[in-house]
Formats: structure tokens, sequence, C-alpha cells
């Protein structure tokens, strides 16, 4: 549980306290903290480097038995992601050290020009983040969550944010849901028990949810999707969920790549691709968090949620290269490779989606290209639109978050590269370039008028080795990055 105090050091509600030191610049307030501060760089071994570490024991009039010093580099350098880090390191150092609460020294916001409520809000979110555990199967898990975190601020800054610790970790808990069903393996996330697995949270937490089975999406006509169940034995399952707050001020359509288990169908991943294919449906649990938070936190949009889980595998029944289906719109799509899956489930998601709510806006956020990872990288996402304002705002919700985003081109000369010369498109392009833009292309041909955003996760929502903030597997990424989106088309 994260809190917010302004308790002086002889009466601090935890044993340790963790205070983050800039080299050669004061970045605390003159006191006892400053003090302490001075002791440490005191010693040679300490000189505020990033990633610097001391431990001090028993301070003189203190309350707390420990204090954490932590390097955070230069002042000039110090930004928000810098804060989740130090947060981040401070929490994982007292999980090793087997604590049960840890008190973090916010620094000075006038010192290092930051606003308060960034700079408490970067402190908890990287605290709370770190303090996420994945254990579910380890049969002796070694590591406990800390049980409290609180942040030492001003009276004043803690009066005024009293509200914050609420907030960010309702939106930190869903993020850390969200990496949970992206870690847990595919023979424990079949669509029908990661269905299951959302409805119960969503349902908990006061959403309308309705889950689609086979039948119900084939009576739907949804041929682009079932085309990429048909090889599996386990079929196919679409979440919806609604979040419907009395007179919302607009509709959002929110959609994730659901794949459970993508192998490429018969155009077979090489070996060395297959591995983390498990995340492929990190998209959908990005969505599926962000309505639990809205759930929680009551945005007066109302958001309608689709979730189609798939499981791309191979069998007699499985589709072939060269298929021609029929998609929910009516347009009929070649199959140029079965690899190329997201898309068609998506396709069908958004257009159903469009049909059912005629919502304001469509985003869609699916782990779709390894091109993307190849032009981005692992921590950011691509970010594709045609509507400049939408385009920004995801953008500036990305720097906001640092889940990092960046706009690529969405050419209407490129869409002749997704030409079939048998049916009306085909879901690969022509030309072995430019990816990640031709998936892109493709979903924008379901979308019709509505404006649309797509994110392109396929870097940043897994990681092999974990971060300051983050453990390995699943990153949750996406769930903050679109509660900010949400609160900037707000205003
Ligand atoms: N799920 C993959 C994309 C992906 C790759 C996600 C690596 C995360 C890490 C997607 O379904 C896929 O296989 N895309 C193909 C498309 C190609 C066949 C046109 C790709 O990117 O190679
Ligand atoms: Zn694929
Ligand atoms: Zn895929």
């Amino acid at each position: 549980m994260l809190k917010l105090t302004a308790a002086d050091l002889r009466n601090l509600p935890a044993e340790t306290l963790a205070v983050p030191v800039c080299e050669e610049a004061s970045i605390h307030p003159r006191g006892p903290v400053a003090s302490l501060v001075r002791r440490a760089l005191g010693y040679e071994e300490f000189t505020g480097k990033s990633g610097n570490e001391l431990h001090l024991y028993d301070p003189p009039r203190c309350s707390m038995r420990r204090v954490i010093v932590l390097g955070i580099g230069p002042k000039d350098k110090v930004d928000a992601e810098a804060l989740r880090r130090f947060a981040g390191k401070a929490v994982k150092t007292a999980i090793e050290w087997r604590l049960e609460s840890l008190c973090l020294e916010a620094p000075s916001p006038q010192k290092l020009g930051l606003d308060t409520r960034t700079l408490l809000k970067a402190l908890m979110e990287g605290a709370c983040l770190a303090n996420h555990i994945y254990d579910r199967f380890k049969s002796d898990p070694k590591k406990k969550p800390l049980q409290t975190i609180c942040f030492r601020t001003s009276p004043g800054a803690a009066e005024a944010f009293s509200a914050l610790p609420e907030t960010v970790q309702t939106v930190c808990e869903a993020a850390c849901l969200a990496r949970e069903w992206v870690s847990d393996p595919s023979n424990e996330k079949t669509p029908a028990l990661l269905a299951a697995a959302v409805k119960k949270r969503a349902e908990s937490a006061g959403l309308r949810v309705e889950v689609q089975e086979e039948e119900t999406l084939k009576k739907n006509k949804m041929g682009a999707l079932l085309a990429v169940a048909a090889g599996s034995e386990n079929p196919p399952a679409m979440v919806l969920l609604d979040y419907a707050p009395k007179n919302p001020e607009k509709t959002v359509a929110l959609v994730g790549k659901g794949i459970t288990f993508d192998t490429g169908g018969y155009n077979l991943k090489p070996s060395n691709s297959l591995d983390g294919m498990k995340a492929d449906m990190a998209g959908a649990a990005a969505v599926a968090g962000t309505l639990l938070a809205a759930a929680r936190l009551k945005p007066k949009i109302r958001l309608v949620a689709a979730l189609p889980m798939v499981e791309n595998m191979v069998s007699g029944a499985a589709t072939r290269p060269g298929d021609i289906v029929s998609a929910y719109t009516g347009k009929t799509v070649e199959i140029g490779n079965t690899d190329a899956e997201g898309r068609l489930v998506l396709a069908d998601a958004m257009a159903y989606m469009i049909d059912r709510y005629r919502p304001d806006m469509i985003l869609d956020m699916a782990t779709l290209t390894g091109a993307c990872l190849v032009a981005l990288g692992e921590k950011i996402a691509g970010v594709f639109s045609r509507d400049d304002r939408l385009a920004e705002v995801v953008l500036a919700a990305g720097e906001e978050t640092h889940e990092r985003c960046w706009r690529l081109p969405l050419p209407d000369d490129y869409k002749e590269l997704l030409e079939s010369k048998f049916a009306d498109i085909r879901n690969i392009g022509t030309s072995r370039w430019g990816g990640a833009i031709a998936a892109a292309l493709f979903l924008s041909e379901f979308v019709g008028e509505t404006p649309w955003v797509h994110i392109d996760i396929a870097g940043p929502a897994y990681i092999k080795k974990g971060g300051d903030y983050c453990g390995p597997g699943g990153t949750g990424f996406g769930v903050r990055l679109l509660w900010e989106v949400l609160g900037r088309l707000r205003s």
C-alpha cells in the first residue's frame, strides 16, 4: 500500500528510509535529511553517481534503523524517469533484505525544477511497479512484496496530493495484472481460460462483461478471426468489456490483440522466433488492465473494449497460405501468410466494435510486427494514425509515462503492396520492407471513417531481463499509457 507522510525523522512510520542523492548538488531542503546526505558524501566510495549505493545504520536523532542512500547522477539530468528508477531500485533492495516496509524521501521539487505532482507520481509509480513479483509457478517463493511504502514530503504537499497514492496504485496494480497475464504460460491461458480470468476481474470491478464463444463469432461472420482460430484445438473467445458512466463526454473503443500463442501457423516461425510468443496477447492484457483501472477511477468517458483471444496453431484444420476468407465487413482477404494473424483478428474485432457501438474513436494495441521491433527496438512502441491530434495525444502520453512512442507514417501509395490478384486484399505486403507500415495499412482498411490510432507494442511488451522497476516477462506496457491518453482526451 502506498502512503504519503510528512512525519519527521524521529517519528518515521518505517524502519528504513531511502534517500536519492545527486552528484555535486543538493536536492533536499536544509535539515536532517541534508545532514544525512552530507554524511554519506563524506565516504570516498559514495559520490551520488547514478547507481552508487551506500547504507547507513542507526543515524542519530532518527527513529529509523537504516538509510539506503542512492545516487541518481547529475542534477540537470534528473527527470521523472530517474525518480521512477530510484524508487524501483530502493524497493528492490528492501525486498532483497526481506523488509516489510520502506519510506522514500521525496527530493525538493523546486531544486529539481519538476512540479510536485510529477515528482511524487514518478516516485510512487517506480515503487509500486517494482514491488510486483511474478512467482505464480514457484513452489517455494523466495521474495515477498513490501506491505507498505511511504513517501516523505512537505506537510503542504502531503495534504495537496493526499488522493494521489490511491490513483497511482490503482493504475500500477492494473499494469501489474497485465504483466501477469502476459507472463503466464500459454498452456494456462488458452482463449477460454484467459477470457474467464479477465471476466472474473472485470465483473468484480463492476464492468459489464460479455464473452462471445466460437458459435457467436461464427454467427457474427467474423471470418478473418475464425481463419486464425481454425488450427487450434482451443476454441477462440472474444471478451467485450463496457464501462458506462452516466452522461459520458464521449465513447472510446479499445481493441487489444489477444493471440494466446503465435506459432505462425503453416508459415511456421523458426525455433528462435517462437520464444516469447506467449506474449502475443499483451495488447489484450493492456486494454483489460486499462478498463479495470477505469472501473475504479471512474473517468467521464464511456469505454468499450474488445479482446479477441485466439491461438494460432498448426493442424489438419488450420488455414493454408493462399486461402481466401471473408472478414466481418464482407471484404475478402487472401491469406498470404498465416503468421500475419494479428491483423486478421484485429480487423474483425475493430469493425465489429465500430458497427456495434459507433464510438467517437477507436484505438488498438497489438504486438503486431517484428518489423516494428527492427525499426524502434525493444523499448519504444510504433504509433500510426491519420488523425494528427490523436497521434499527438498518444505521443505526449508516452512522454509523460515513459511508455515511449514514436509515430510512423501511413503512406497511401504503399497500399498497393496489399493488393491481391484474387481477393479484395492480402494480409501481407509484396515487399520485404516496411512491414509495420503494411500491417497498419491493412488495419486502416477496416475502420472506415472512425478516427483511429494503432499502437504496435511488439518491442516493449515483454523483456527477457528485468529493469529497475520491472521484472523479467510481461512489462504491462500500455496500461499507464492508455490511462494517460484517456485523461488527455477529456481535457
Ligand atoms: N506476433 C508477431 C509479431 C511479433 C514478433 C511480436 C516479435 C513480438 C515479437 C506477428 O504475428 C508476426 O508474426 N508478424 C510477422 C508478419 C509477417 C509474416 C508479415 C512478422 O512481423 O514477421
Ligand atoms: Zn504471427
Ligand atoms: Zn502474432
